[in-house]
């Protein structure tokens, strides 16, 4: 059964493409709707091109209203019978009663392994921290910011040289990797949450991300 997705953005969209790409080609999910909370993100552009339906609720307007953001918001999305939702780089927090609704079906990519560096910033606190080992974490919302169940992460080396965007940039070709493989997992019913956790059907990687190596 093809599950109904919606991803939201509110710039470039990157990992969008990545899942409208991966879901194209045999997957359980289908990307029935692309939102934006700002009409210049660059991803709508991407998303039309695709194909997918897009639609700009500009949440400006809107001020400190969240719930009222939040109304327009369920209501596209009820309009077009969305089942689970991928956040993709949304810029915008959510209600408690808006992630409790959706609490199970929606899920978060942020580019830390998570619980480190949430927030702001996470490759310059991840260098700022010295850490060997960074990468990303596709995670379920829950009111608290980057917090919430993980489902998968991803990781790359960092190297002594890195700046914040060299580092950004082998984090972002992970998280393109890691999202649809973890929508396919939510999409086929291979998650489950148990109370702060979250299980899945796939197992461990057999692979050793050591770091620094010495040659
Ligand atoms: C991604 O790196 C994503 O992990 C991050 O925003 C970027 C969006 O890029 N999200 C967060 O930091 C969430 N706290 P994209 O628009 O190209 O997908």
């Amino acid at each position: 059964m093809m599950r109904r997705v919606a991803i939201l953005i509110s710039g470039r969209g990157s990992n969008m493409t990545a899942l409208i790409e991966a879901a194209a080609e045999g997957f359980p999910a289908r990307i029935a709707l692309v939102i934006s909370n700002r009409s210049d993100a660059a991803g709508l552009a991407h998303a039309k091109a695709a194909g997918v339906a897009t639609l700009v609720i500009e949440s400006k307007p809107f001020g400190s209203d969240r719930a009222g953001f939040e109304a327009v918001l369920q209501a596209a999305l009820d309009d077009h019978q969305i089942e689970l939702i991928c956040l993709g780089g949304f810029m915008r927090l959510f209600t408690a009663d808006f992630v409790q609704r959706w609490f199970g079906r929606m899920l978060n990519i942020h580019p830390s392994l998570l619980p480190s560096f949430p927030g702001l910033d996470p490759h310059g606190q991840a260098l700022r921290a010295g850490v060997k080992i960074s990468g990303a974490t596709v995670h379920f919302v829950i009111p608290e910011t980057d917090a919430g169940p993980i489902v998968m992460q991803g990781a790359v080396a960092v190297a002594d040289d890195d700046t914040p965007d060299r580092l950004a940039a082998r984090v972002l070709a992970i998280e393109h990797k890691i999202y649809p493989q973890a929508l396919r997992l939510l999409a086929s019913s291979g998650v489950r949450v148990e109370g702060e956790l979250c299980r899945t059907t796939a197992g461990a990687s057999a692979d050793e991300l050591i770091s620094p190596t010495i040659i």
